[in-house]
């Protein structure tokens, strides 16, 4: 049975996630635990499979998954109600057109999940190897485009209300590591605009929260754990998982139930705030590989 917590005056609530093509990923998850919940979804990505990170490898998905048209069908299939929309967050025009066409759709929009990430690549790389190109890019999807989302999807939060906007951070900000300073750098300015986004938006009914988490069982991590060298996937997330404190990655649904209680009613007062979903903390020592 559906939750029935998000109707407003009989409309279901609306919630945009960005970066939800890839099956395993924390936007897919995402949207899984909303559709649940009662949200009708706008289901988007830079194109439908989303970008690859450089080690990810085909079986990382399942058999025929064509990205966020997969997963539209399968919240159908479970009674639920979707869009897909293809576009770059970092392209103001794409952001733009992201929020219109949602609002074309469906007439309203509730909730955005900034969850598109840049995908690694160069910027793994020591400070000094590290080029502007690779840092420019990282700082455009993780920072840029959250920007440009939030400022498009609060002129409609604002006229409703009510509004959640939820920017997936990360833990690696509390436990900074070697070869990331593109994307540590990205995460902390993450959380900067969060906490600022949420005493602009503040009474307006719309709150604005980071979630930073640990080392989730994406591809994004399987990419990372094939980078430090293990071919045995199992194996070698469960080495990498040695010094979480819980033992272990978390699945990417323990990670989209976080989002999802930020999007109910009774989290409306919470704001400004990052949960770190961490099992703990990150793996120590420092130098230790991270998604
Ligand atoms: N997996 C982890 O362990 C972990 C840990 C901490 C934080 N995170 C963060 O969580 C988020 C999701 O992680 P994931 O592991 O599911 O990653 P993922 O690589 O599986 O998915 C990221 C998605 O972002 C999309 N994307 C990239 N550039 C884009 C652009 N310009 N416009 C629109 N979409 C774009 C990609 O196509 C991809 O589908 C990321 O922001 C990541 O930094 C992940």
């Amino acid at each position: 049975m559906r939750a029935s917590g998000t109707l407003v005056d009989s409309v279901r609530r609306v919630a945009l996630i960005t970066g939800c093509g890839k099956a395993l990923g924390i936007g897919s998850a995402c949207a899984r635990a909303l559709s649940a919940a009662g949200f009708s979804l706008v289901l988007t990505d830079i194109v439908p499979l989303g970008l690859a990170n450089d080690l990810d490898e085909d079986q990382d998905s399942p058999p025929g998954w064509r990205g966020i048209e997969s997963l539209g069908r399968e919240i159908v299939q479970q009674g639920g109600q979707s869009i897909c929309l293809t576009g770059d967050v970092s392209i103001e025009a794409d952001a733009t057109r992201l929020v219109r066409q949602t609002l074309d759709h469906f007439g309203r929009l509730d909730v955005l999940v900034n969850n598109a990430g840049a995908p690694h690549g160069d910027d793994r790389v020591d400070i000094e190897s590290l080029s502007l190109e690779a840092w420019e890019r990282v700082m455009s999807i993780n920072v840029r485009g959250a920007f440009l989302m939030s400022r498009e999807a609060v002129r409609p939060m604002r006229r409703q209300r009510w509004g959640r906007i939820i920017n997936m951070a990360s833990a690696v900000v509390r436990h900074p590591m070697r070869e990331r300073a593109a994307y540590i750098a990205s995460k902390s300015a993450l959380i900067g605009l969060t906490e600022a986004m949420a005493l602009d938006v503040a009474d307006s009914g719309i709150t604005v929260n980071a979630v930073c988490p640990g080392s989730v069982r994406t591809a994004r991590a399987l990419s990372s754990t094939r980078r430090a060298g293990f071919s045995d996937i199992e194996s070698g997330l469960a080495e990498r998982a040695r010094g979480i404190p819980v033992g272990r990655h978390a699945e990417a649904a323990e990670i989209a139930a976080t989002v999802s209680f930020l999007c109910s009613a009774p989290a409306g007062y919470l704001t400004g705030q990052s949960l770190f979903v961490d099992g703990g903390g990150l793996p120590r020592p420092a130098t230790q590989p991270h998604p």
